[in-house]
């Protein structure tokens, strides 16, 4: 019997265990390889994935999911074992980025609308065949003078909803990943205008959401944590970032929704670490609250990689040790000495 959106929901967020974002666009993991120096080809991605879902420490005990992109999802590992074959191996889900990236949006200067709508379905199907049993979309909010606009912020709740309704259909969980960046153009902005956005855009989605008629049992929020602008002159202490974080999602995640799985954002690994601790000592919250890190899992892993086959057993080395982190963070035992015994 195929299994219901409740019981995946459950897994992506299992106590202890959180989500591995490497859905990373062609043009971005692009960027991340230039850091290293490292042509970015066909090979050279799937080397560098096969890499982290061959981590089968951190992915059997850390990881419940991995988000994928279009490229990957379809790839196989050297040894022509499929890379989805791999992450169901270790007992994890894999999930499908189907956004089609973040847009100019008409007449807004300087704002962005995800795409991606046309040709959901069929591209659903086709996922749920490829295996994914859950799927990620991201709206961009950007704070600036004048922004977020209010059609911002309502053109991209509705297409998240749009979104989670035809991933509900498809009998695939969505994530609903609305991003207010921290690390956009001006990202001068104090904590305390990224809580009023972040709650103004939380309460706008979940409006959407139920005109739309999405089961909150049946989805995954993806939210960024309330932090300064990274260029703001007053950064927030560790207590303050979880308080807020915790006080916003308190005032619009109704408890219907089993989990919630931040995004890194551009915070440092150690600081999304102890914010996602800190925030679940804040706790007994009313949802799972765990990570869905792109950066902040991988940053470790990649650097110490460099694209060498040498360096495969140090990088995931890395991974596993963010990954242990993270997982200790999920359930609120995180202490930054654990950080330095393994340094
Ligand atoms: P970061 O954790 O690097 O922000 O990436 C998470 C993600 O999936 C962004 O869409």
């Amino acid at each position: 019997m195929a299994e219901t959106l409740e019981d995946i929901a459950a897994k992506m967020v299992a106590k202890g265990k959180g989500l591995l974002a490497a859905d990373e666009s062609t043009g971005t993991i692009g960027k991340r390889f230039a850091t290293i120096d490292l042509e970015s080809t066909a090979d050279s991605r799937r080397d560098y994935r096969e890499m982290l879902f061959r981590t089968d420490e951190a992915m059997k005990k850390y990881v419940s999911g991995v988000i994928l992109y279009d490229e990957t999802i379809r790839q196989k590992a050297a040894d022509g074992t499929p890379l989805v074959d791999i992450i169901k191996a270790a007992g994890a889900v894999p999930g499908i980025k189907v956004d089609a990236g973040a847009k100019p949006l008409a007449l807004m200067p300087d704002e962005k609308i995800t795409e991606g709508l046309d040709g959901l379905r069929e591209r659903l199907k086709e996922y749920y065949e490829l295996g994914a049993r859950f799927a990620k979309w991201r709206a961009v909010i950007e704070i600036g003078p004048h922004r977020p606009s209010h059609d911002c912020i309502n053109a991209n709740a509705h297409a998240l909803a749009r979104y989670a309704a035809l991933c509900q259909e498809a009998g695939i969980v969505p994530i609903v990943e609305p991003e207010v960046l921290m690390d956009g153009a001006i990202a001068t902005h104090d904590i305390d205008t990224c809580y009023k956005v972040t709650e103004w855009t939380l309460k706008t989605v979940f409006q959407e959401l139920y005109y739309a008629g999405v089961r909150l049992e049946g989805m995954v929020l993806k939210p960024n944590m309330v932090v300064p602008g990274n260029k703001c002159d007053k950064q927030a202490a560790p207590e303050e970032v979880a308080e807020k974080t915790v006080r916003v999602l308190k005032n619009c995640v109704p408890s219907a929704v089993p989990g919630i799985a931040f995004l890194s954002g551009g915070q440092s690994d150690e600081a999304a670490t102890e914010h996602l601790s800190l925030i679940n000592e804040l706790g007994p919250l009313p949802w799972a609250v765990t990570f869905s890190y792109g950066r902040a899992l991988q940053a470790a892993a990649l650097a110490a990689w460099g694209g060498k086959p040498e360096n495969v057993a140090a990088a995931e080395r890395a991974l596993l040790h963010r990954a242990h982190m993270n997982s200790l963070a999920a359930t609120g035992t995180w202490k930054p000495e654990l950080e330095k015994k393994a340094a």
